[in-house]
C-alpha cells in the first residue's frame, strides 16, 4: 500500500504472523529501466532474500502501461531477487490514471494482455507474474474480459479488489461479483476489499467462492488480523499494539526518518481507530504534535496510563 506499507511496516505487520506473502508499494514505470537502487529503496528486503525479517516473502509490484518498459523492469526486479512480479491495474489515483496507469487500463483489455505477456516473456518461467485488478473503471462490464486478458497474457494469479475505480474505497465491496470470474478462469483468484474481521472473511469466502483473501487496511487496523482470520488468535490487546506503535516511532527516529515520524504515527493511529477505541482517544491527544521527541513522550505517557 503506497505511502503506508513500507519495509518497516511490513516488518511490524508480518512479525505478527499468518501472512503468506507481501506485495510492495507500487513502483511507477514510465519508459525507462530504473536503476537497481530504486528497487532496493522500495524493497530493502531484496538485500535479505526478498523476505521480511520474520520470513514472509515480498514480491515487487510494478505500475505502468508500456509493455517493453514494464518487461525490462520486471526482469530487473527478479534479477535482484523478487520472487516474481505483481502488476498493478487497480490504482484509482487521478494523477496515475491521467497518465494511463493503474485502474484506467481496465478500459483496455488488449493493453492488459500486452503488458502481462511482455512481462511474462521477460520473467523466468519458474517465477510467477501476478496481477491486481478492480472490477472495472466506471462500471463492471469488462470485469470478466479483463480477467481473461490477464490470464491469457500469462498471469499465474489475480487479486480482485471487488469494487470499480468509481466506487473508490466506499463500502461495500461486491464480493459476489468475483464468483462468475472464478467460474470462468483456470488460475487462482484472490479476493480483496473490506475484510476487517473473521465474519467478513467467512462471508467474503462464501460470496466470492474463493478461499484466499488479500488484506490491506484491515492489517493496519488490527496488526495480527491474518492470524485472527485463520482462527489462531484474538485481536491483539491495545497494550501490545501501542508497543508496536512506539517501536515504529523509535525506528523512524533512529533510521533517519525523524521528520516523518509524527505524521506516520498519526497515519497508523488513524487506521488503528477502526480496531481500537483507545487509538481514537490517543489520536485526538497527539493530532497537533509535529515533532518526533514530543510524539515519543506522548506515546510513552499513553503507555504508562494503561491500567
Ligand atoms: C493508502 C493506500 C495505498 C494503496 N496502495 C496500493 C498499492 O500500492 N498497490 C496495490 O495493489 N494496492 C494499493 N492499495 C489498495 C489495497 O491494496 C486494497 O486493494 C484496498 O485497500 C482494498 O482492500 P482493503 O479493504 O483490505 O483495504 C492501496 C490502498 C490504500 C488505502
Amino acid at each position: 500500500m503506497e505511502g503506508v506499507m513500507d519495509a518497516t511496516m511490513r516488518d511490524i505487520i508480518t512479525r505478527q504472523g499468518g501472512f503468506d506473502l507481501c506485495v510492495t508499494e507500487f513502483l511507477r514505470i514510465v519508459d525507462e529501466l530504473l536503476p537497481s537502487k530504486v528497487f532496493y529503496r522500495l524493497c530493502p528486503e531484496l538485500a535479505h532474500g526478498a523476505r521480511t525479517p520474520s520470513g514472509t516473502p515480498v514480491r515487487l509490484q510494478l505500475l505502468g502501461n508500456n509493455p517493453e518498459a514494464m518487461a525490462a523492469n520486471a526482469a530487473r526486479a527478479v534479477e535482484l531477487g523478487s520472487p516474481g512480479v505483481d502488476l498493478n491495474f487497480g490504482c484509482p489515483a487521478k494523477t496515475v490514471n491521467r497518465s494511463r496507469g493503474g485502474a484506467i487500463l481496465l478500459t483496455e483489455p488488449d493493453t492488459l494482455y500486452e503488458i502481462v505477456s511482455a512481462v511474462r516473456a521477460a520473467v523466468p518461467a519458474q517465477l510467477p507474474v501476478t496481477a491486481k485488478m478492480r472490477l472495472g473503471f466506471d462500471d463492471t462490464d469488462l470485469a470478466l474480459d479483463n480477467a481473461l486478458a490477464l490470464q491469457a497474457g500469462g498471469a499465474a494469479e489475480i487479486v480482485i479488489h471487488a469494487r470499480t475505480r468509481k466506487d473508490g474505497y466506499k463500502p461495500p465491496a461486491y464480493w459476489p461479483l468475483i464468483a462468475p470470474i472464478v467460474d470462468r478462469l483456470d488460475i487462482p483468484i484472490v479476493a480483496n476489499g473490506e475484510v476487517w474481521n473473521a465474519s467478513d472473511y467467512a462471508r467474503c469466502q462464501q460470496e466470492s467462492g474463493v478461499q484466499a483473501v488479500m488484506i490491506g487496511r484491515g492489517a493496519l487496523a488490527v496488526p495480527n488480523l491474518a492470524n485472527v482470520l485463520r482462527g489462531q488468535a484474538s485481536p491483539m490487546p491495545w497494550q501490545q499494539v501501542l508497543a508496536e506503535v512506539m517501536a515504529l516511532g523509535e525506528r523512524d527516529r533512529t533510521e533517519g526518518r525523524e521528520r516523518y515520524m509524527p505524521s506516520r504515527i498519526k497515519q497508523w493511529l488513524n487506521y488503528l481507530q477502526i480496531g481500537y477505541p483507545e487509538a481514537e482517544a490517543l489520536f485526538m491527544q497527539v493530532r497537533r504534535i509535529g515533532k518526533a521527541p514530543e510524539m515519543a513522550s506522548a506515546l510513552q505517557l499513553a503507555a504508562l496510563e494503561i491500567p
